[in-house]
């Protein structure tokens, strides 16, 4: 199957407070976004590569690496949502008639999970996520508690996230266009009506958001 793989690099890294994106940053001598996109180049079935990064980051020229024909680099927007919809609408839906999405700050996801969430996706042909359980008691409130959530039925949602190409965009495009929060693909595709699959991965596939998430990252990818 053709499958096109878009990765939103053109984040600032503000909760990070580094000197740079968390995607430029060293990573086991690789920068972030390079160990996740080599990681992806791992999957057989994704060879195109779309990677959303701001207009005037004068990072990416810097690596070498991404200069090969099966990386194309394609402008970022405001949020990361609009960072997908501009590479998605570089993707030919006829010729990759499904994207699969994965933050660049996600560089430790698991290879038999990515293969997992497309086995699964293709085999019913529904868009999926990969995502765990929820693992703790979970509380609402601001400074007291009004009421414990039931745990049951919450799940973490991570990336990658997999959907028919040309769904997602219309999904995404509409979902923008009308105001809705879009915080990942898959809220895009449920506002639009269409089934999401939850597909278990595990809680290691952390997304680098804080500066002690790199030492553990660097942790897992050396487990490896
Ligand atoms: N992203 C993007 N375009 C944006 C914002 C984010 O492509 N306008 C990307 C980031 O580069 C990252 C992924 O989306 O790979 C997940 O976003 P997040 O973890 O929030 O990264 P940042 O927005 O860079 O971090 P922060 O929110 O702390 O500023
Ligand atoms: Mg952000």
């Amino acid at each position: 199957p053709n499958i096109a793989t878009v990765i939103p690099a053109a984040g600032v890294g503000k909760r990070m407070q580094a000197d740079r994106p968390k995607q430029y940053l060293d990573l086991c001598g690789a920068t972030v976004l390079e160990q996740t996109v080599r990681r992806l180049q791992q999957v057989s079935v994704l060879q195109q590569f779309y990677i959303a990064v701001s207009p005037d980051d004068p990072y990416y020229p810097a690596l070498s690496f991404l200069q090969q024909g099966c990386f194309q680099r394609v402008q970022g927007g405001t949020e990361r949502a609009n960072s997908v919809l501009n590479a998605l609408q570089q993707i030919n839906a006829e010729q990759y008639p499904w994207v699969l999405v994965h933050d660049a700050a996600r560089p430790v996801v698991r290879l038999a999970d990515v293969q997992m969430l497309i086995e699964h996706c293709l085999a019913q042909n529904v868009g999926g996520i990969l995502a765990t359980p929820v693992r703790d008691t979970m509380k609402r409130g601001t400074s007291q508690i009004e009421q414990t959530v039931e745990r049951s039925g919450l799940w973490h949602a991570y990336t990658p996230q997999l959907f028919p190409t040309a769904l997602l965009r219309t999904a995404l495009t509409d979902a923008l266009c009308a105001g809705v929060a879009v915080t990942d693909e898959a809220s895009a595709m449920e506002w639009a009506g269409h089934p999401v699959l939850l597909v278990p991965g595990h809680a290691d596939n952390i997304k680098i958001t804080q500066a002690e998430d790199l030492a553990l990252a660097r942790f897992y990818l050396e487990r490896n």
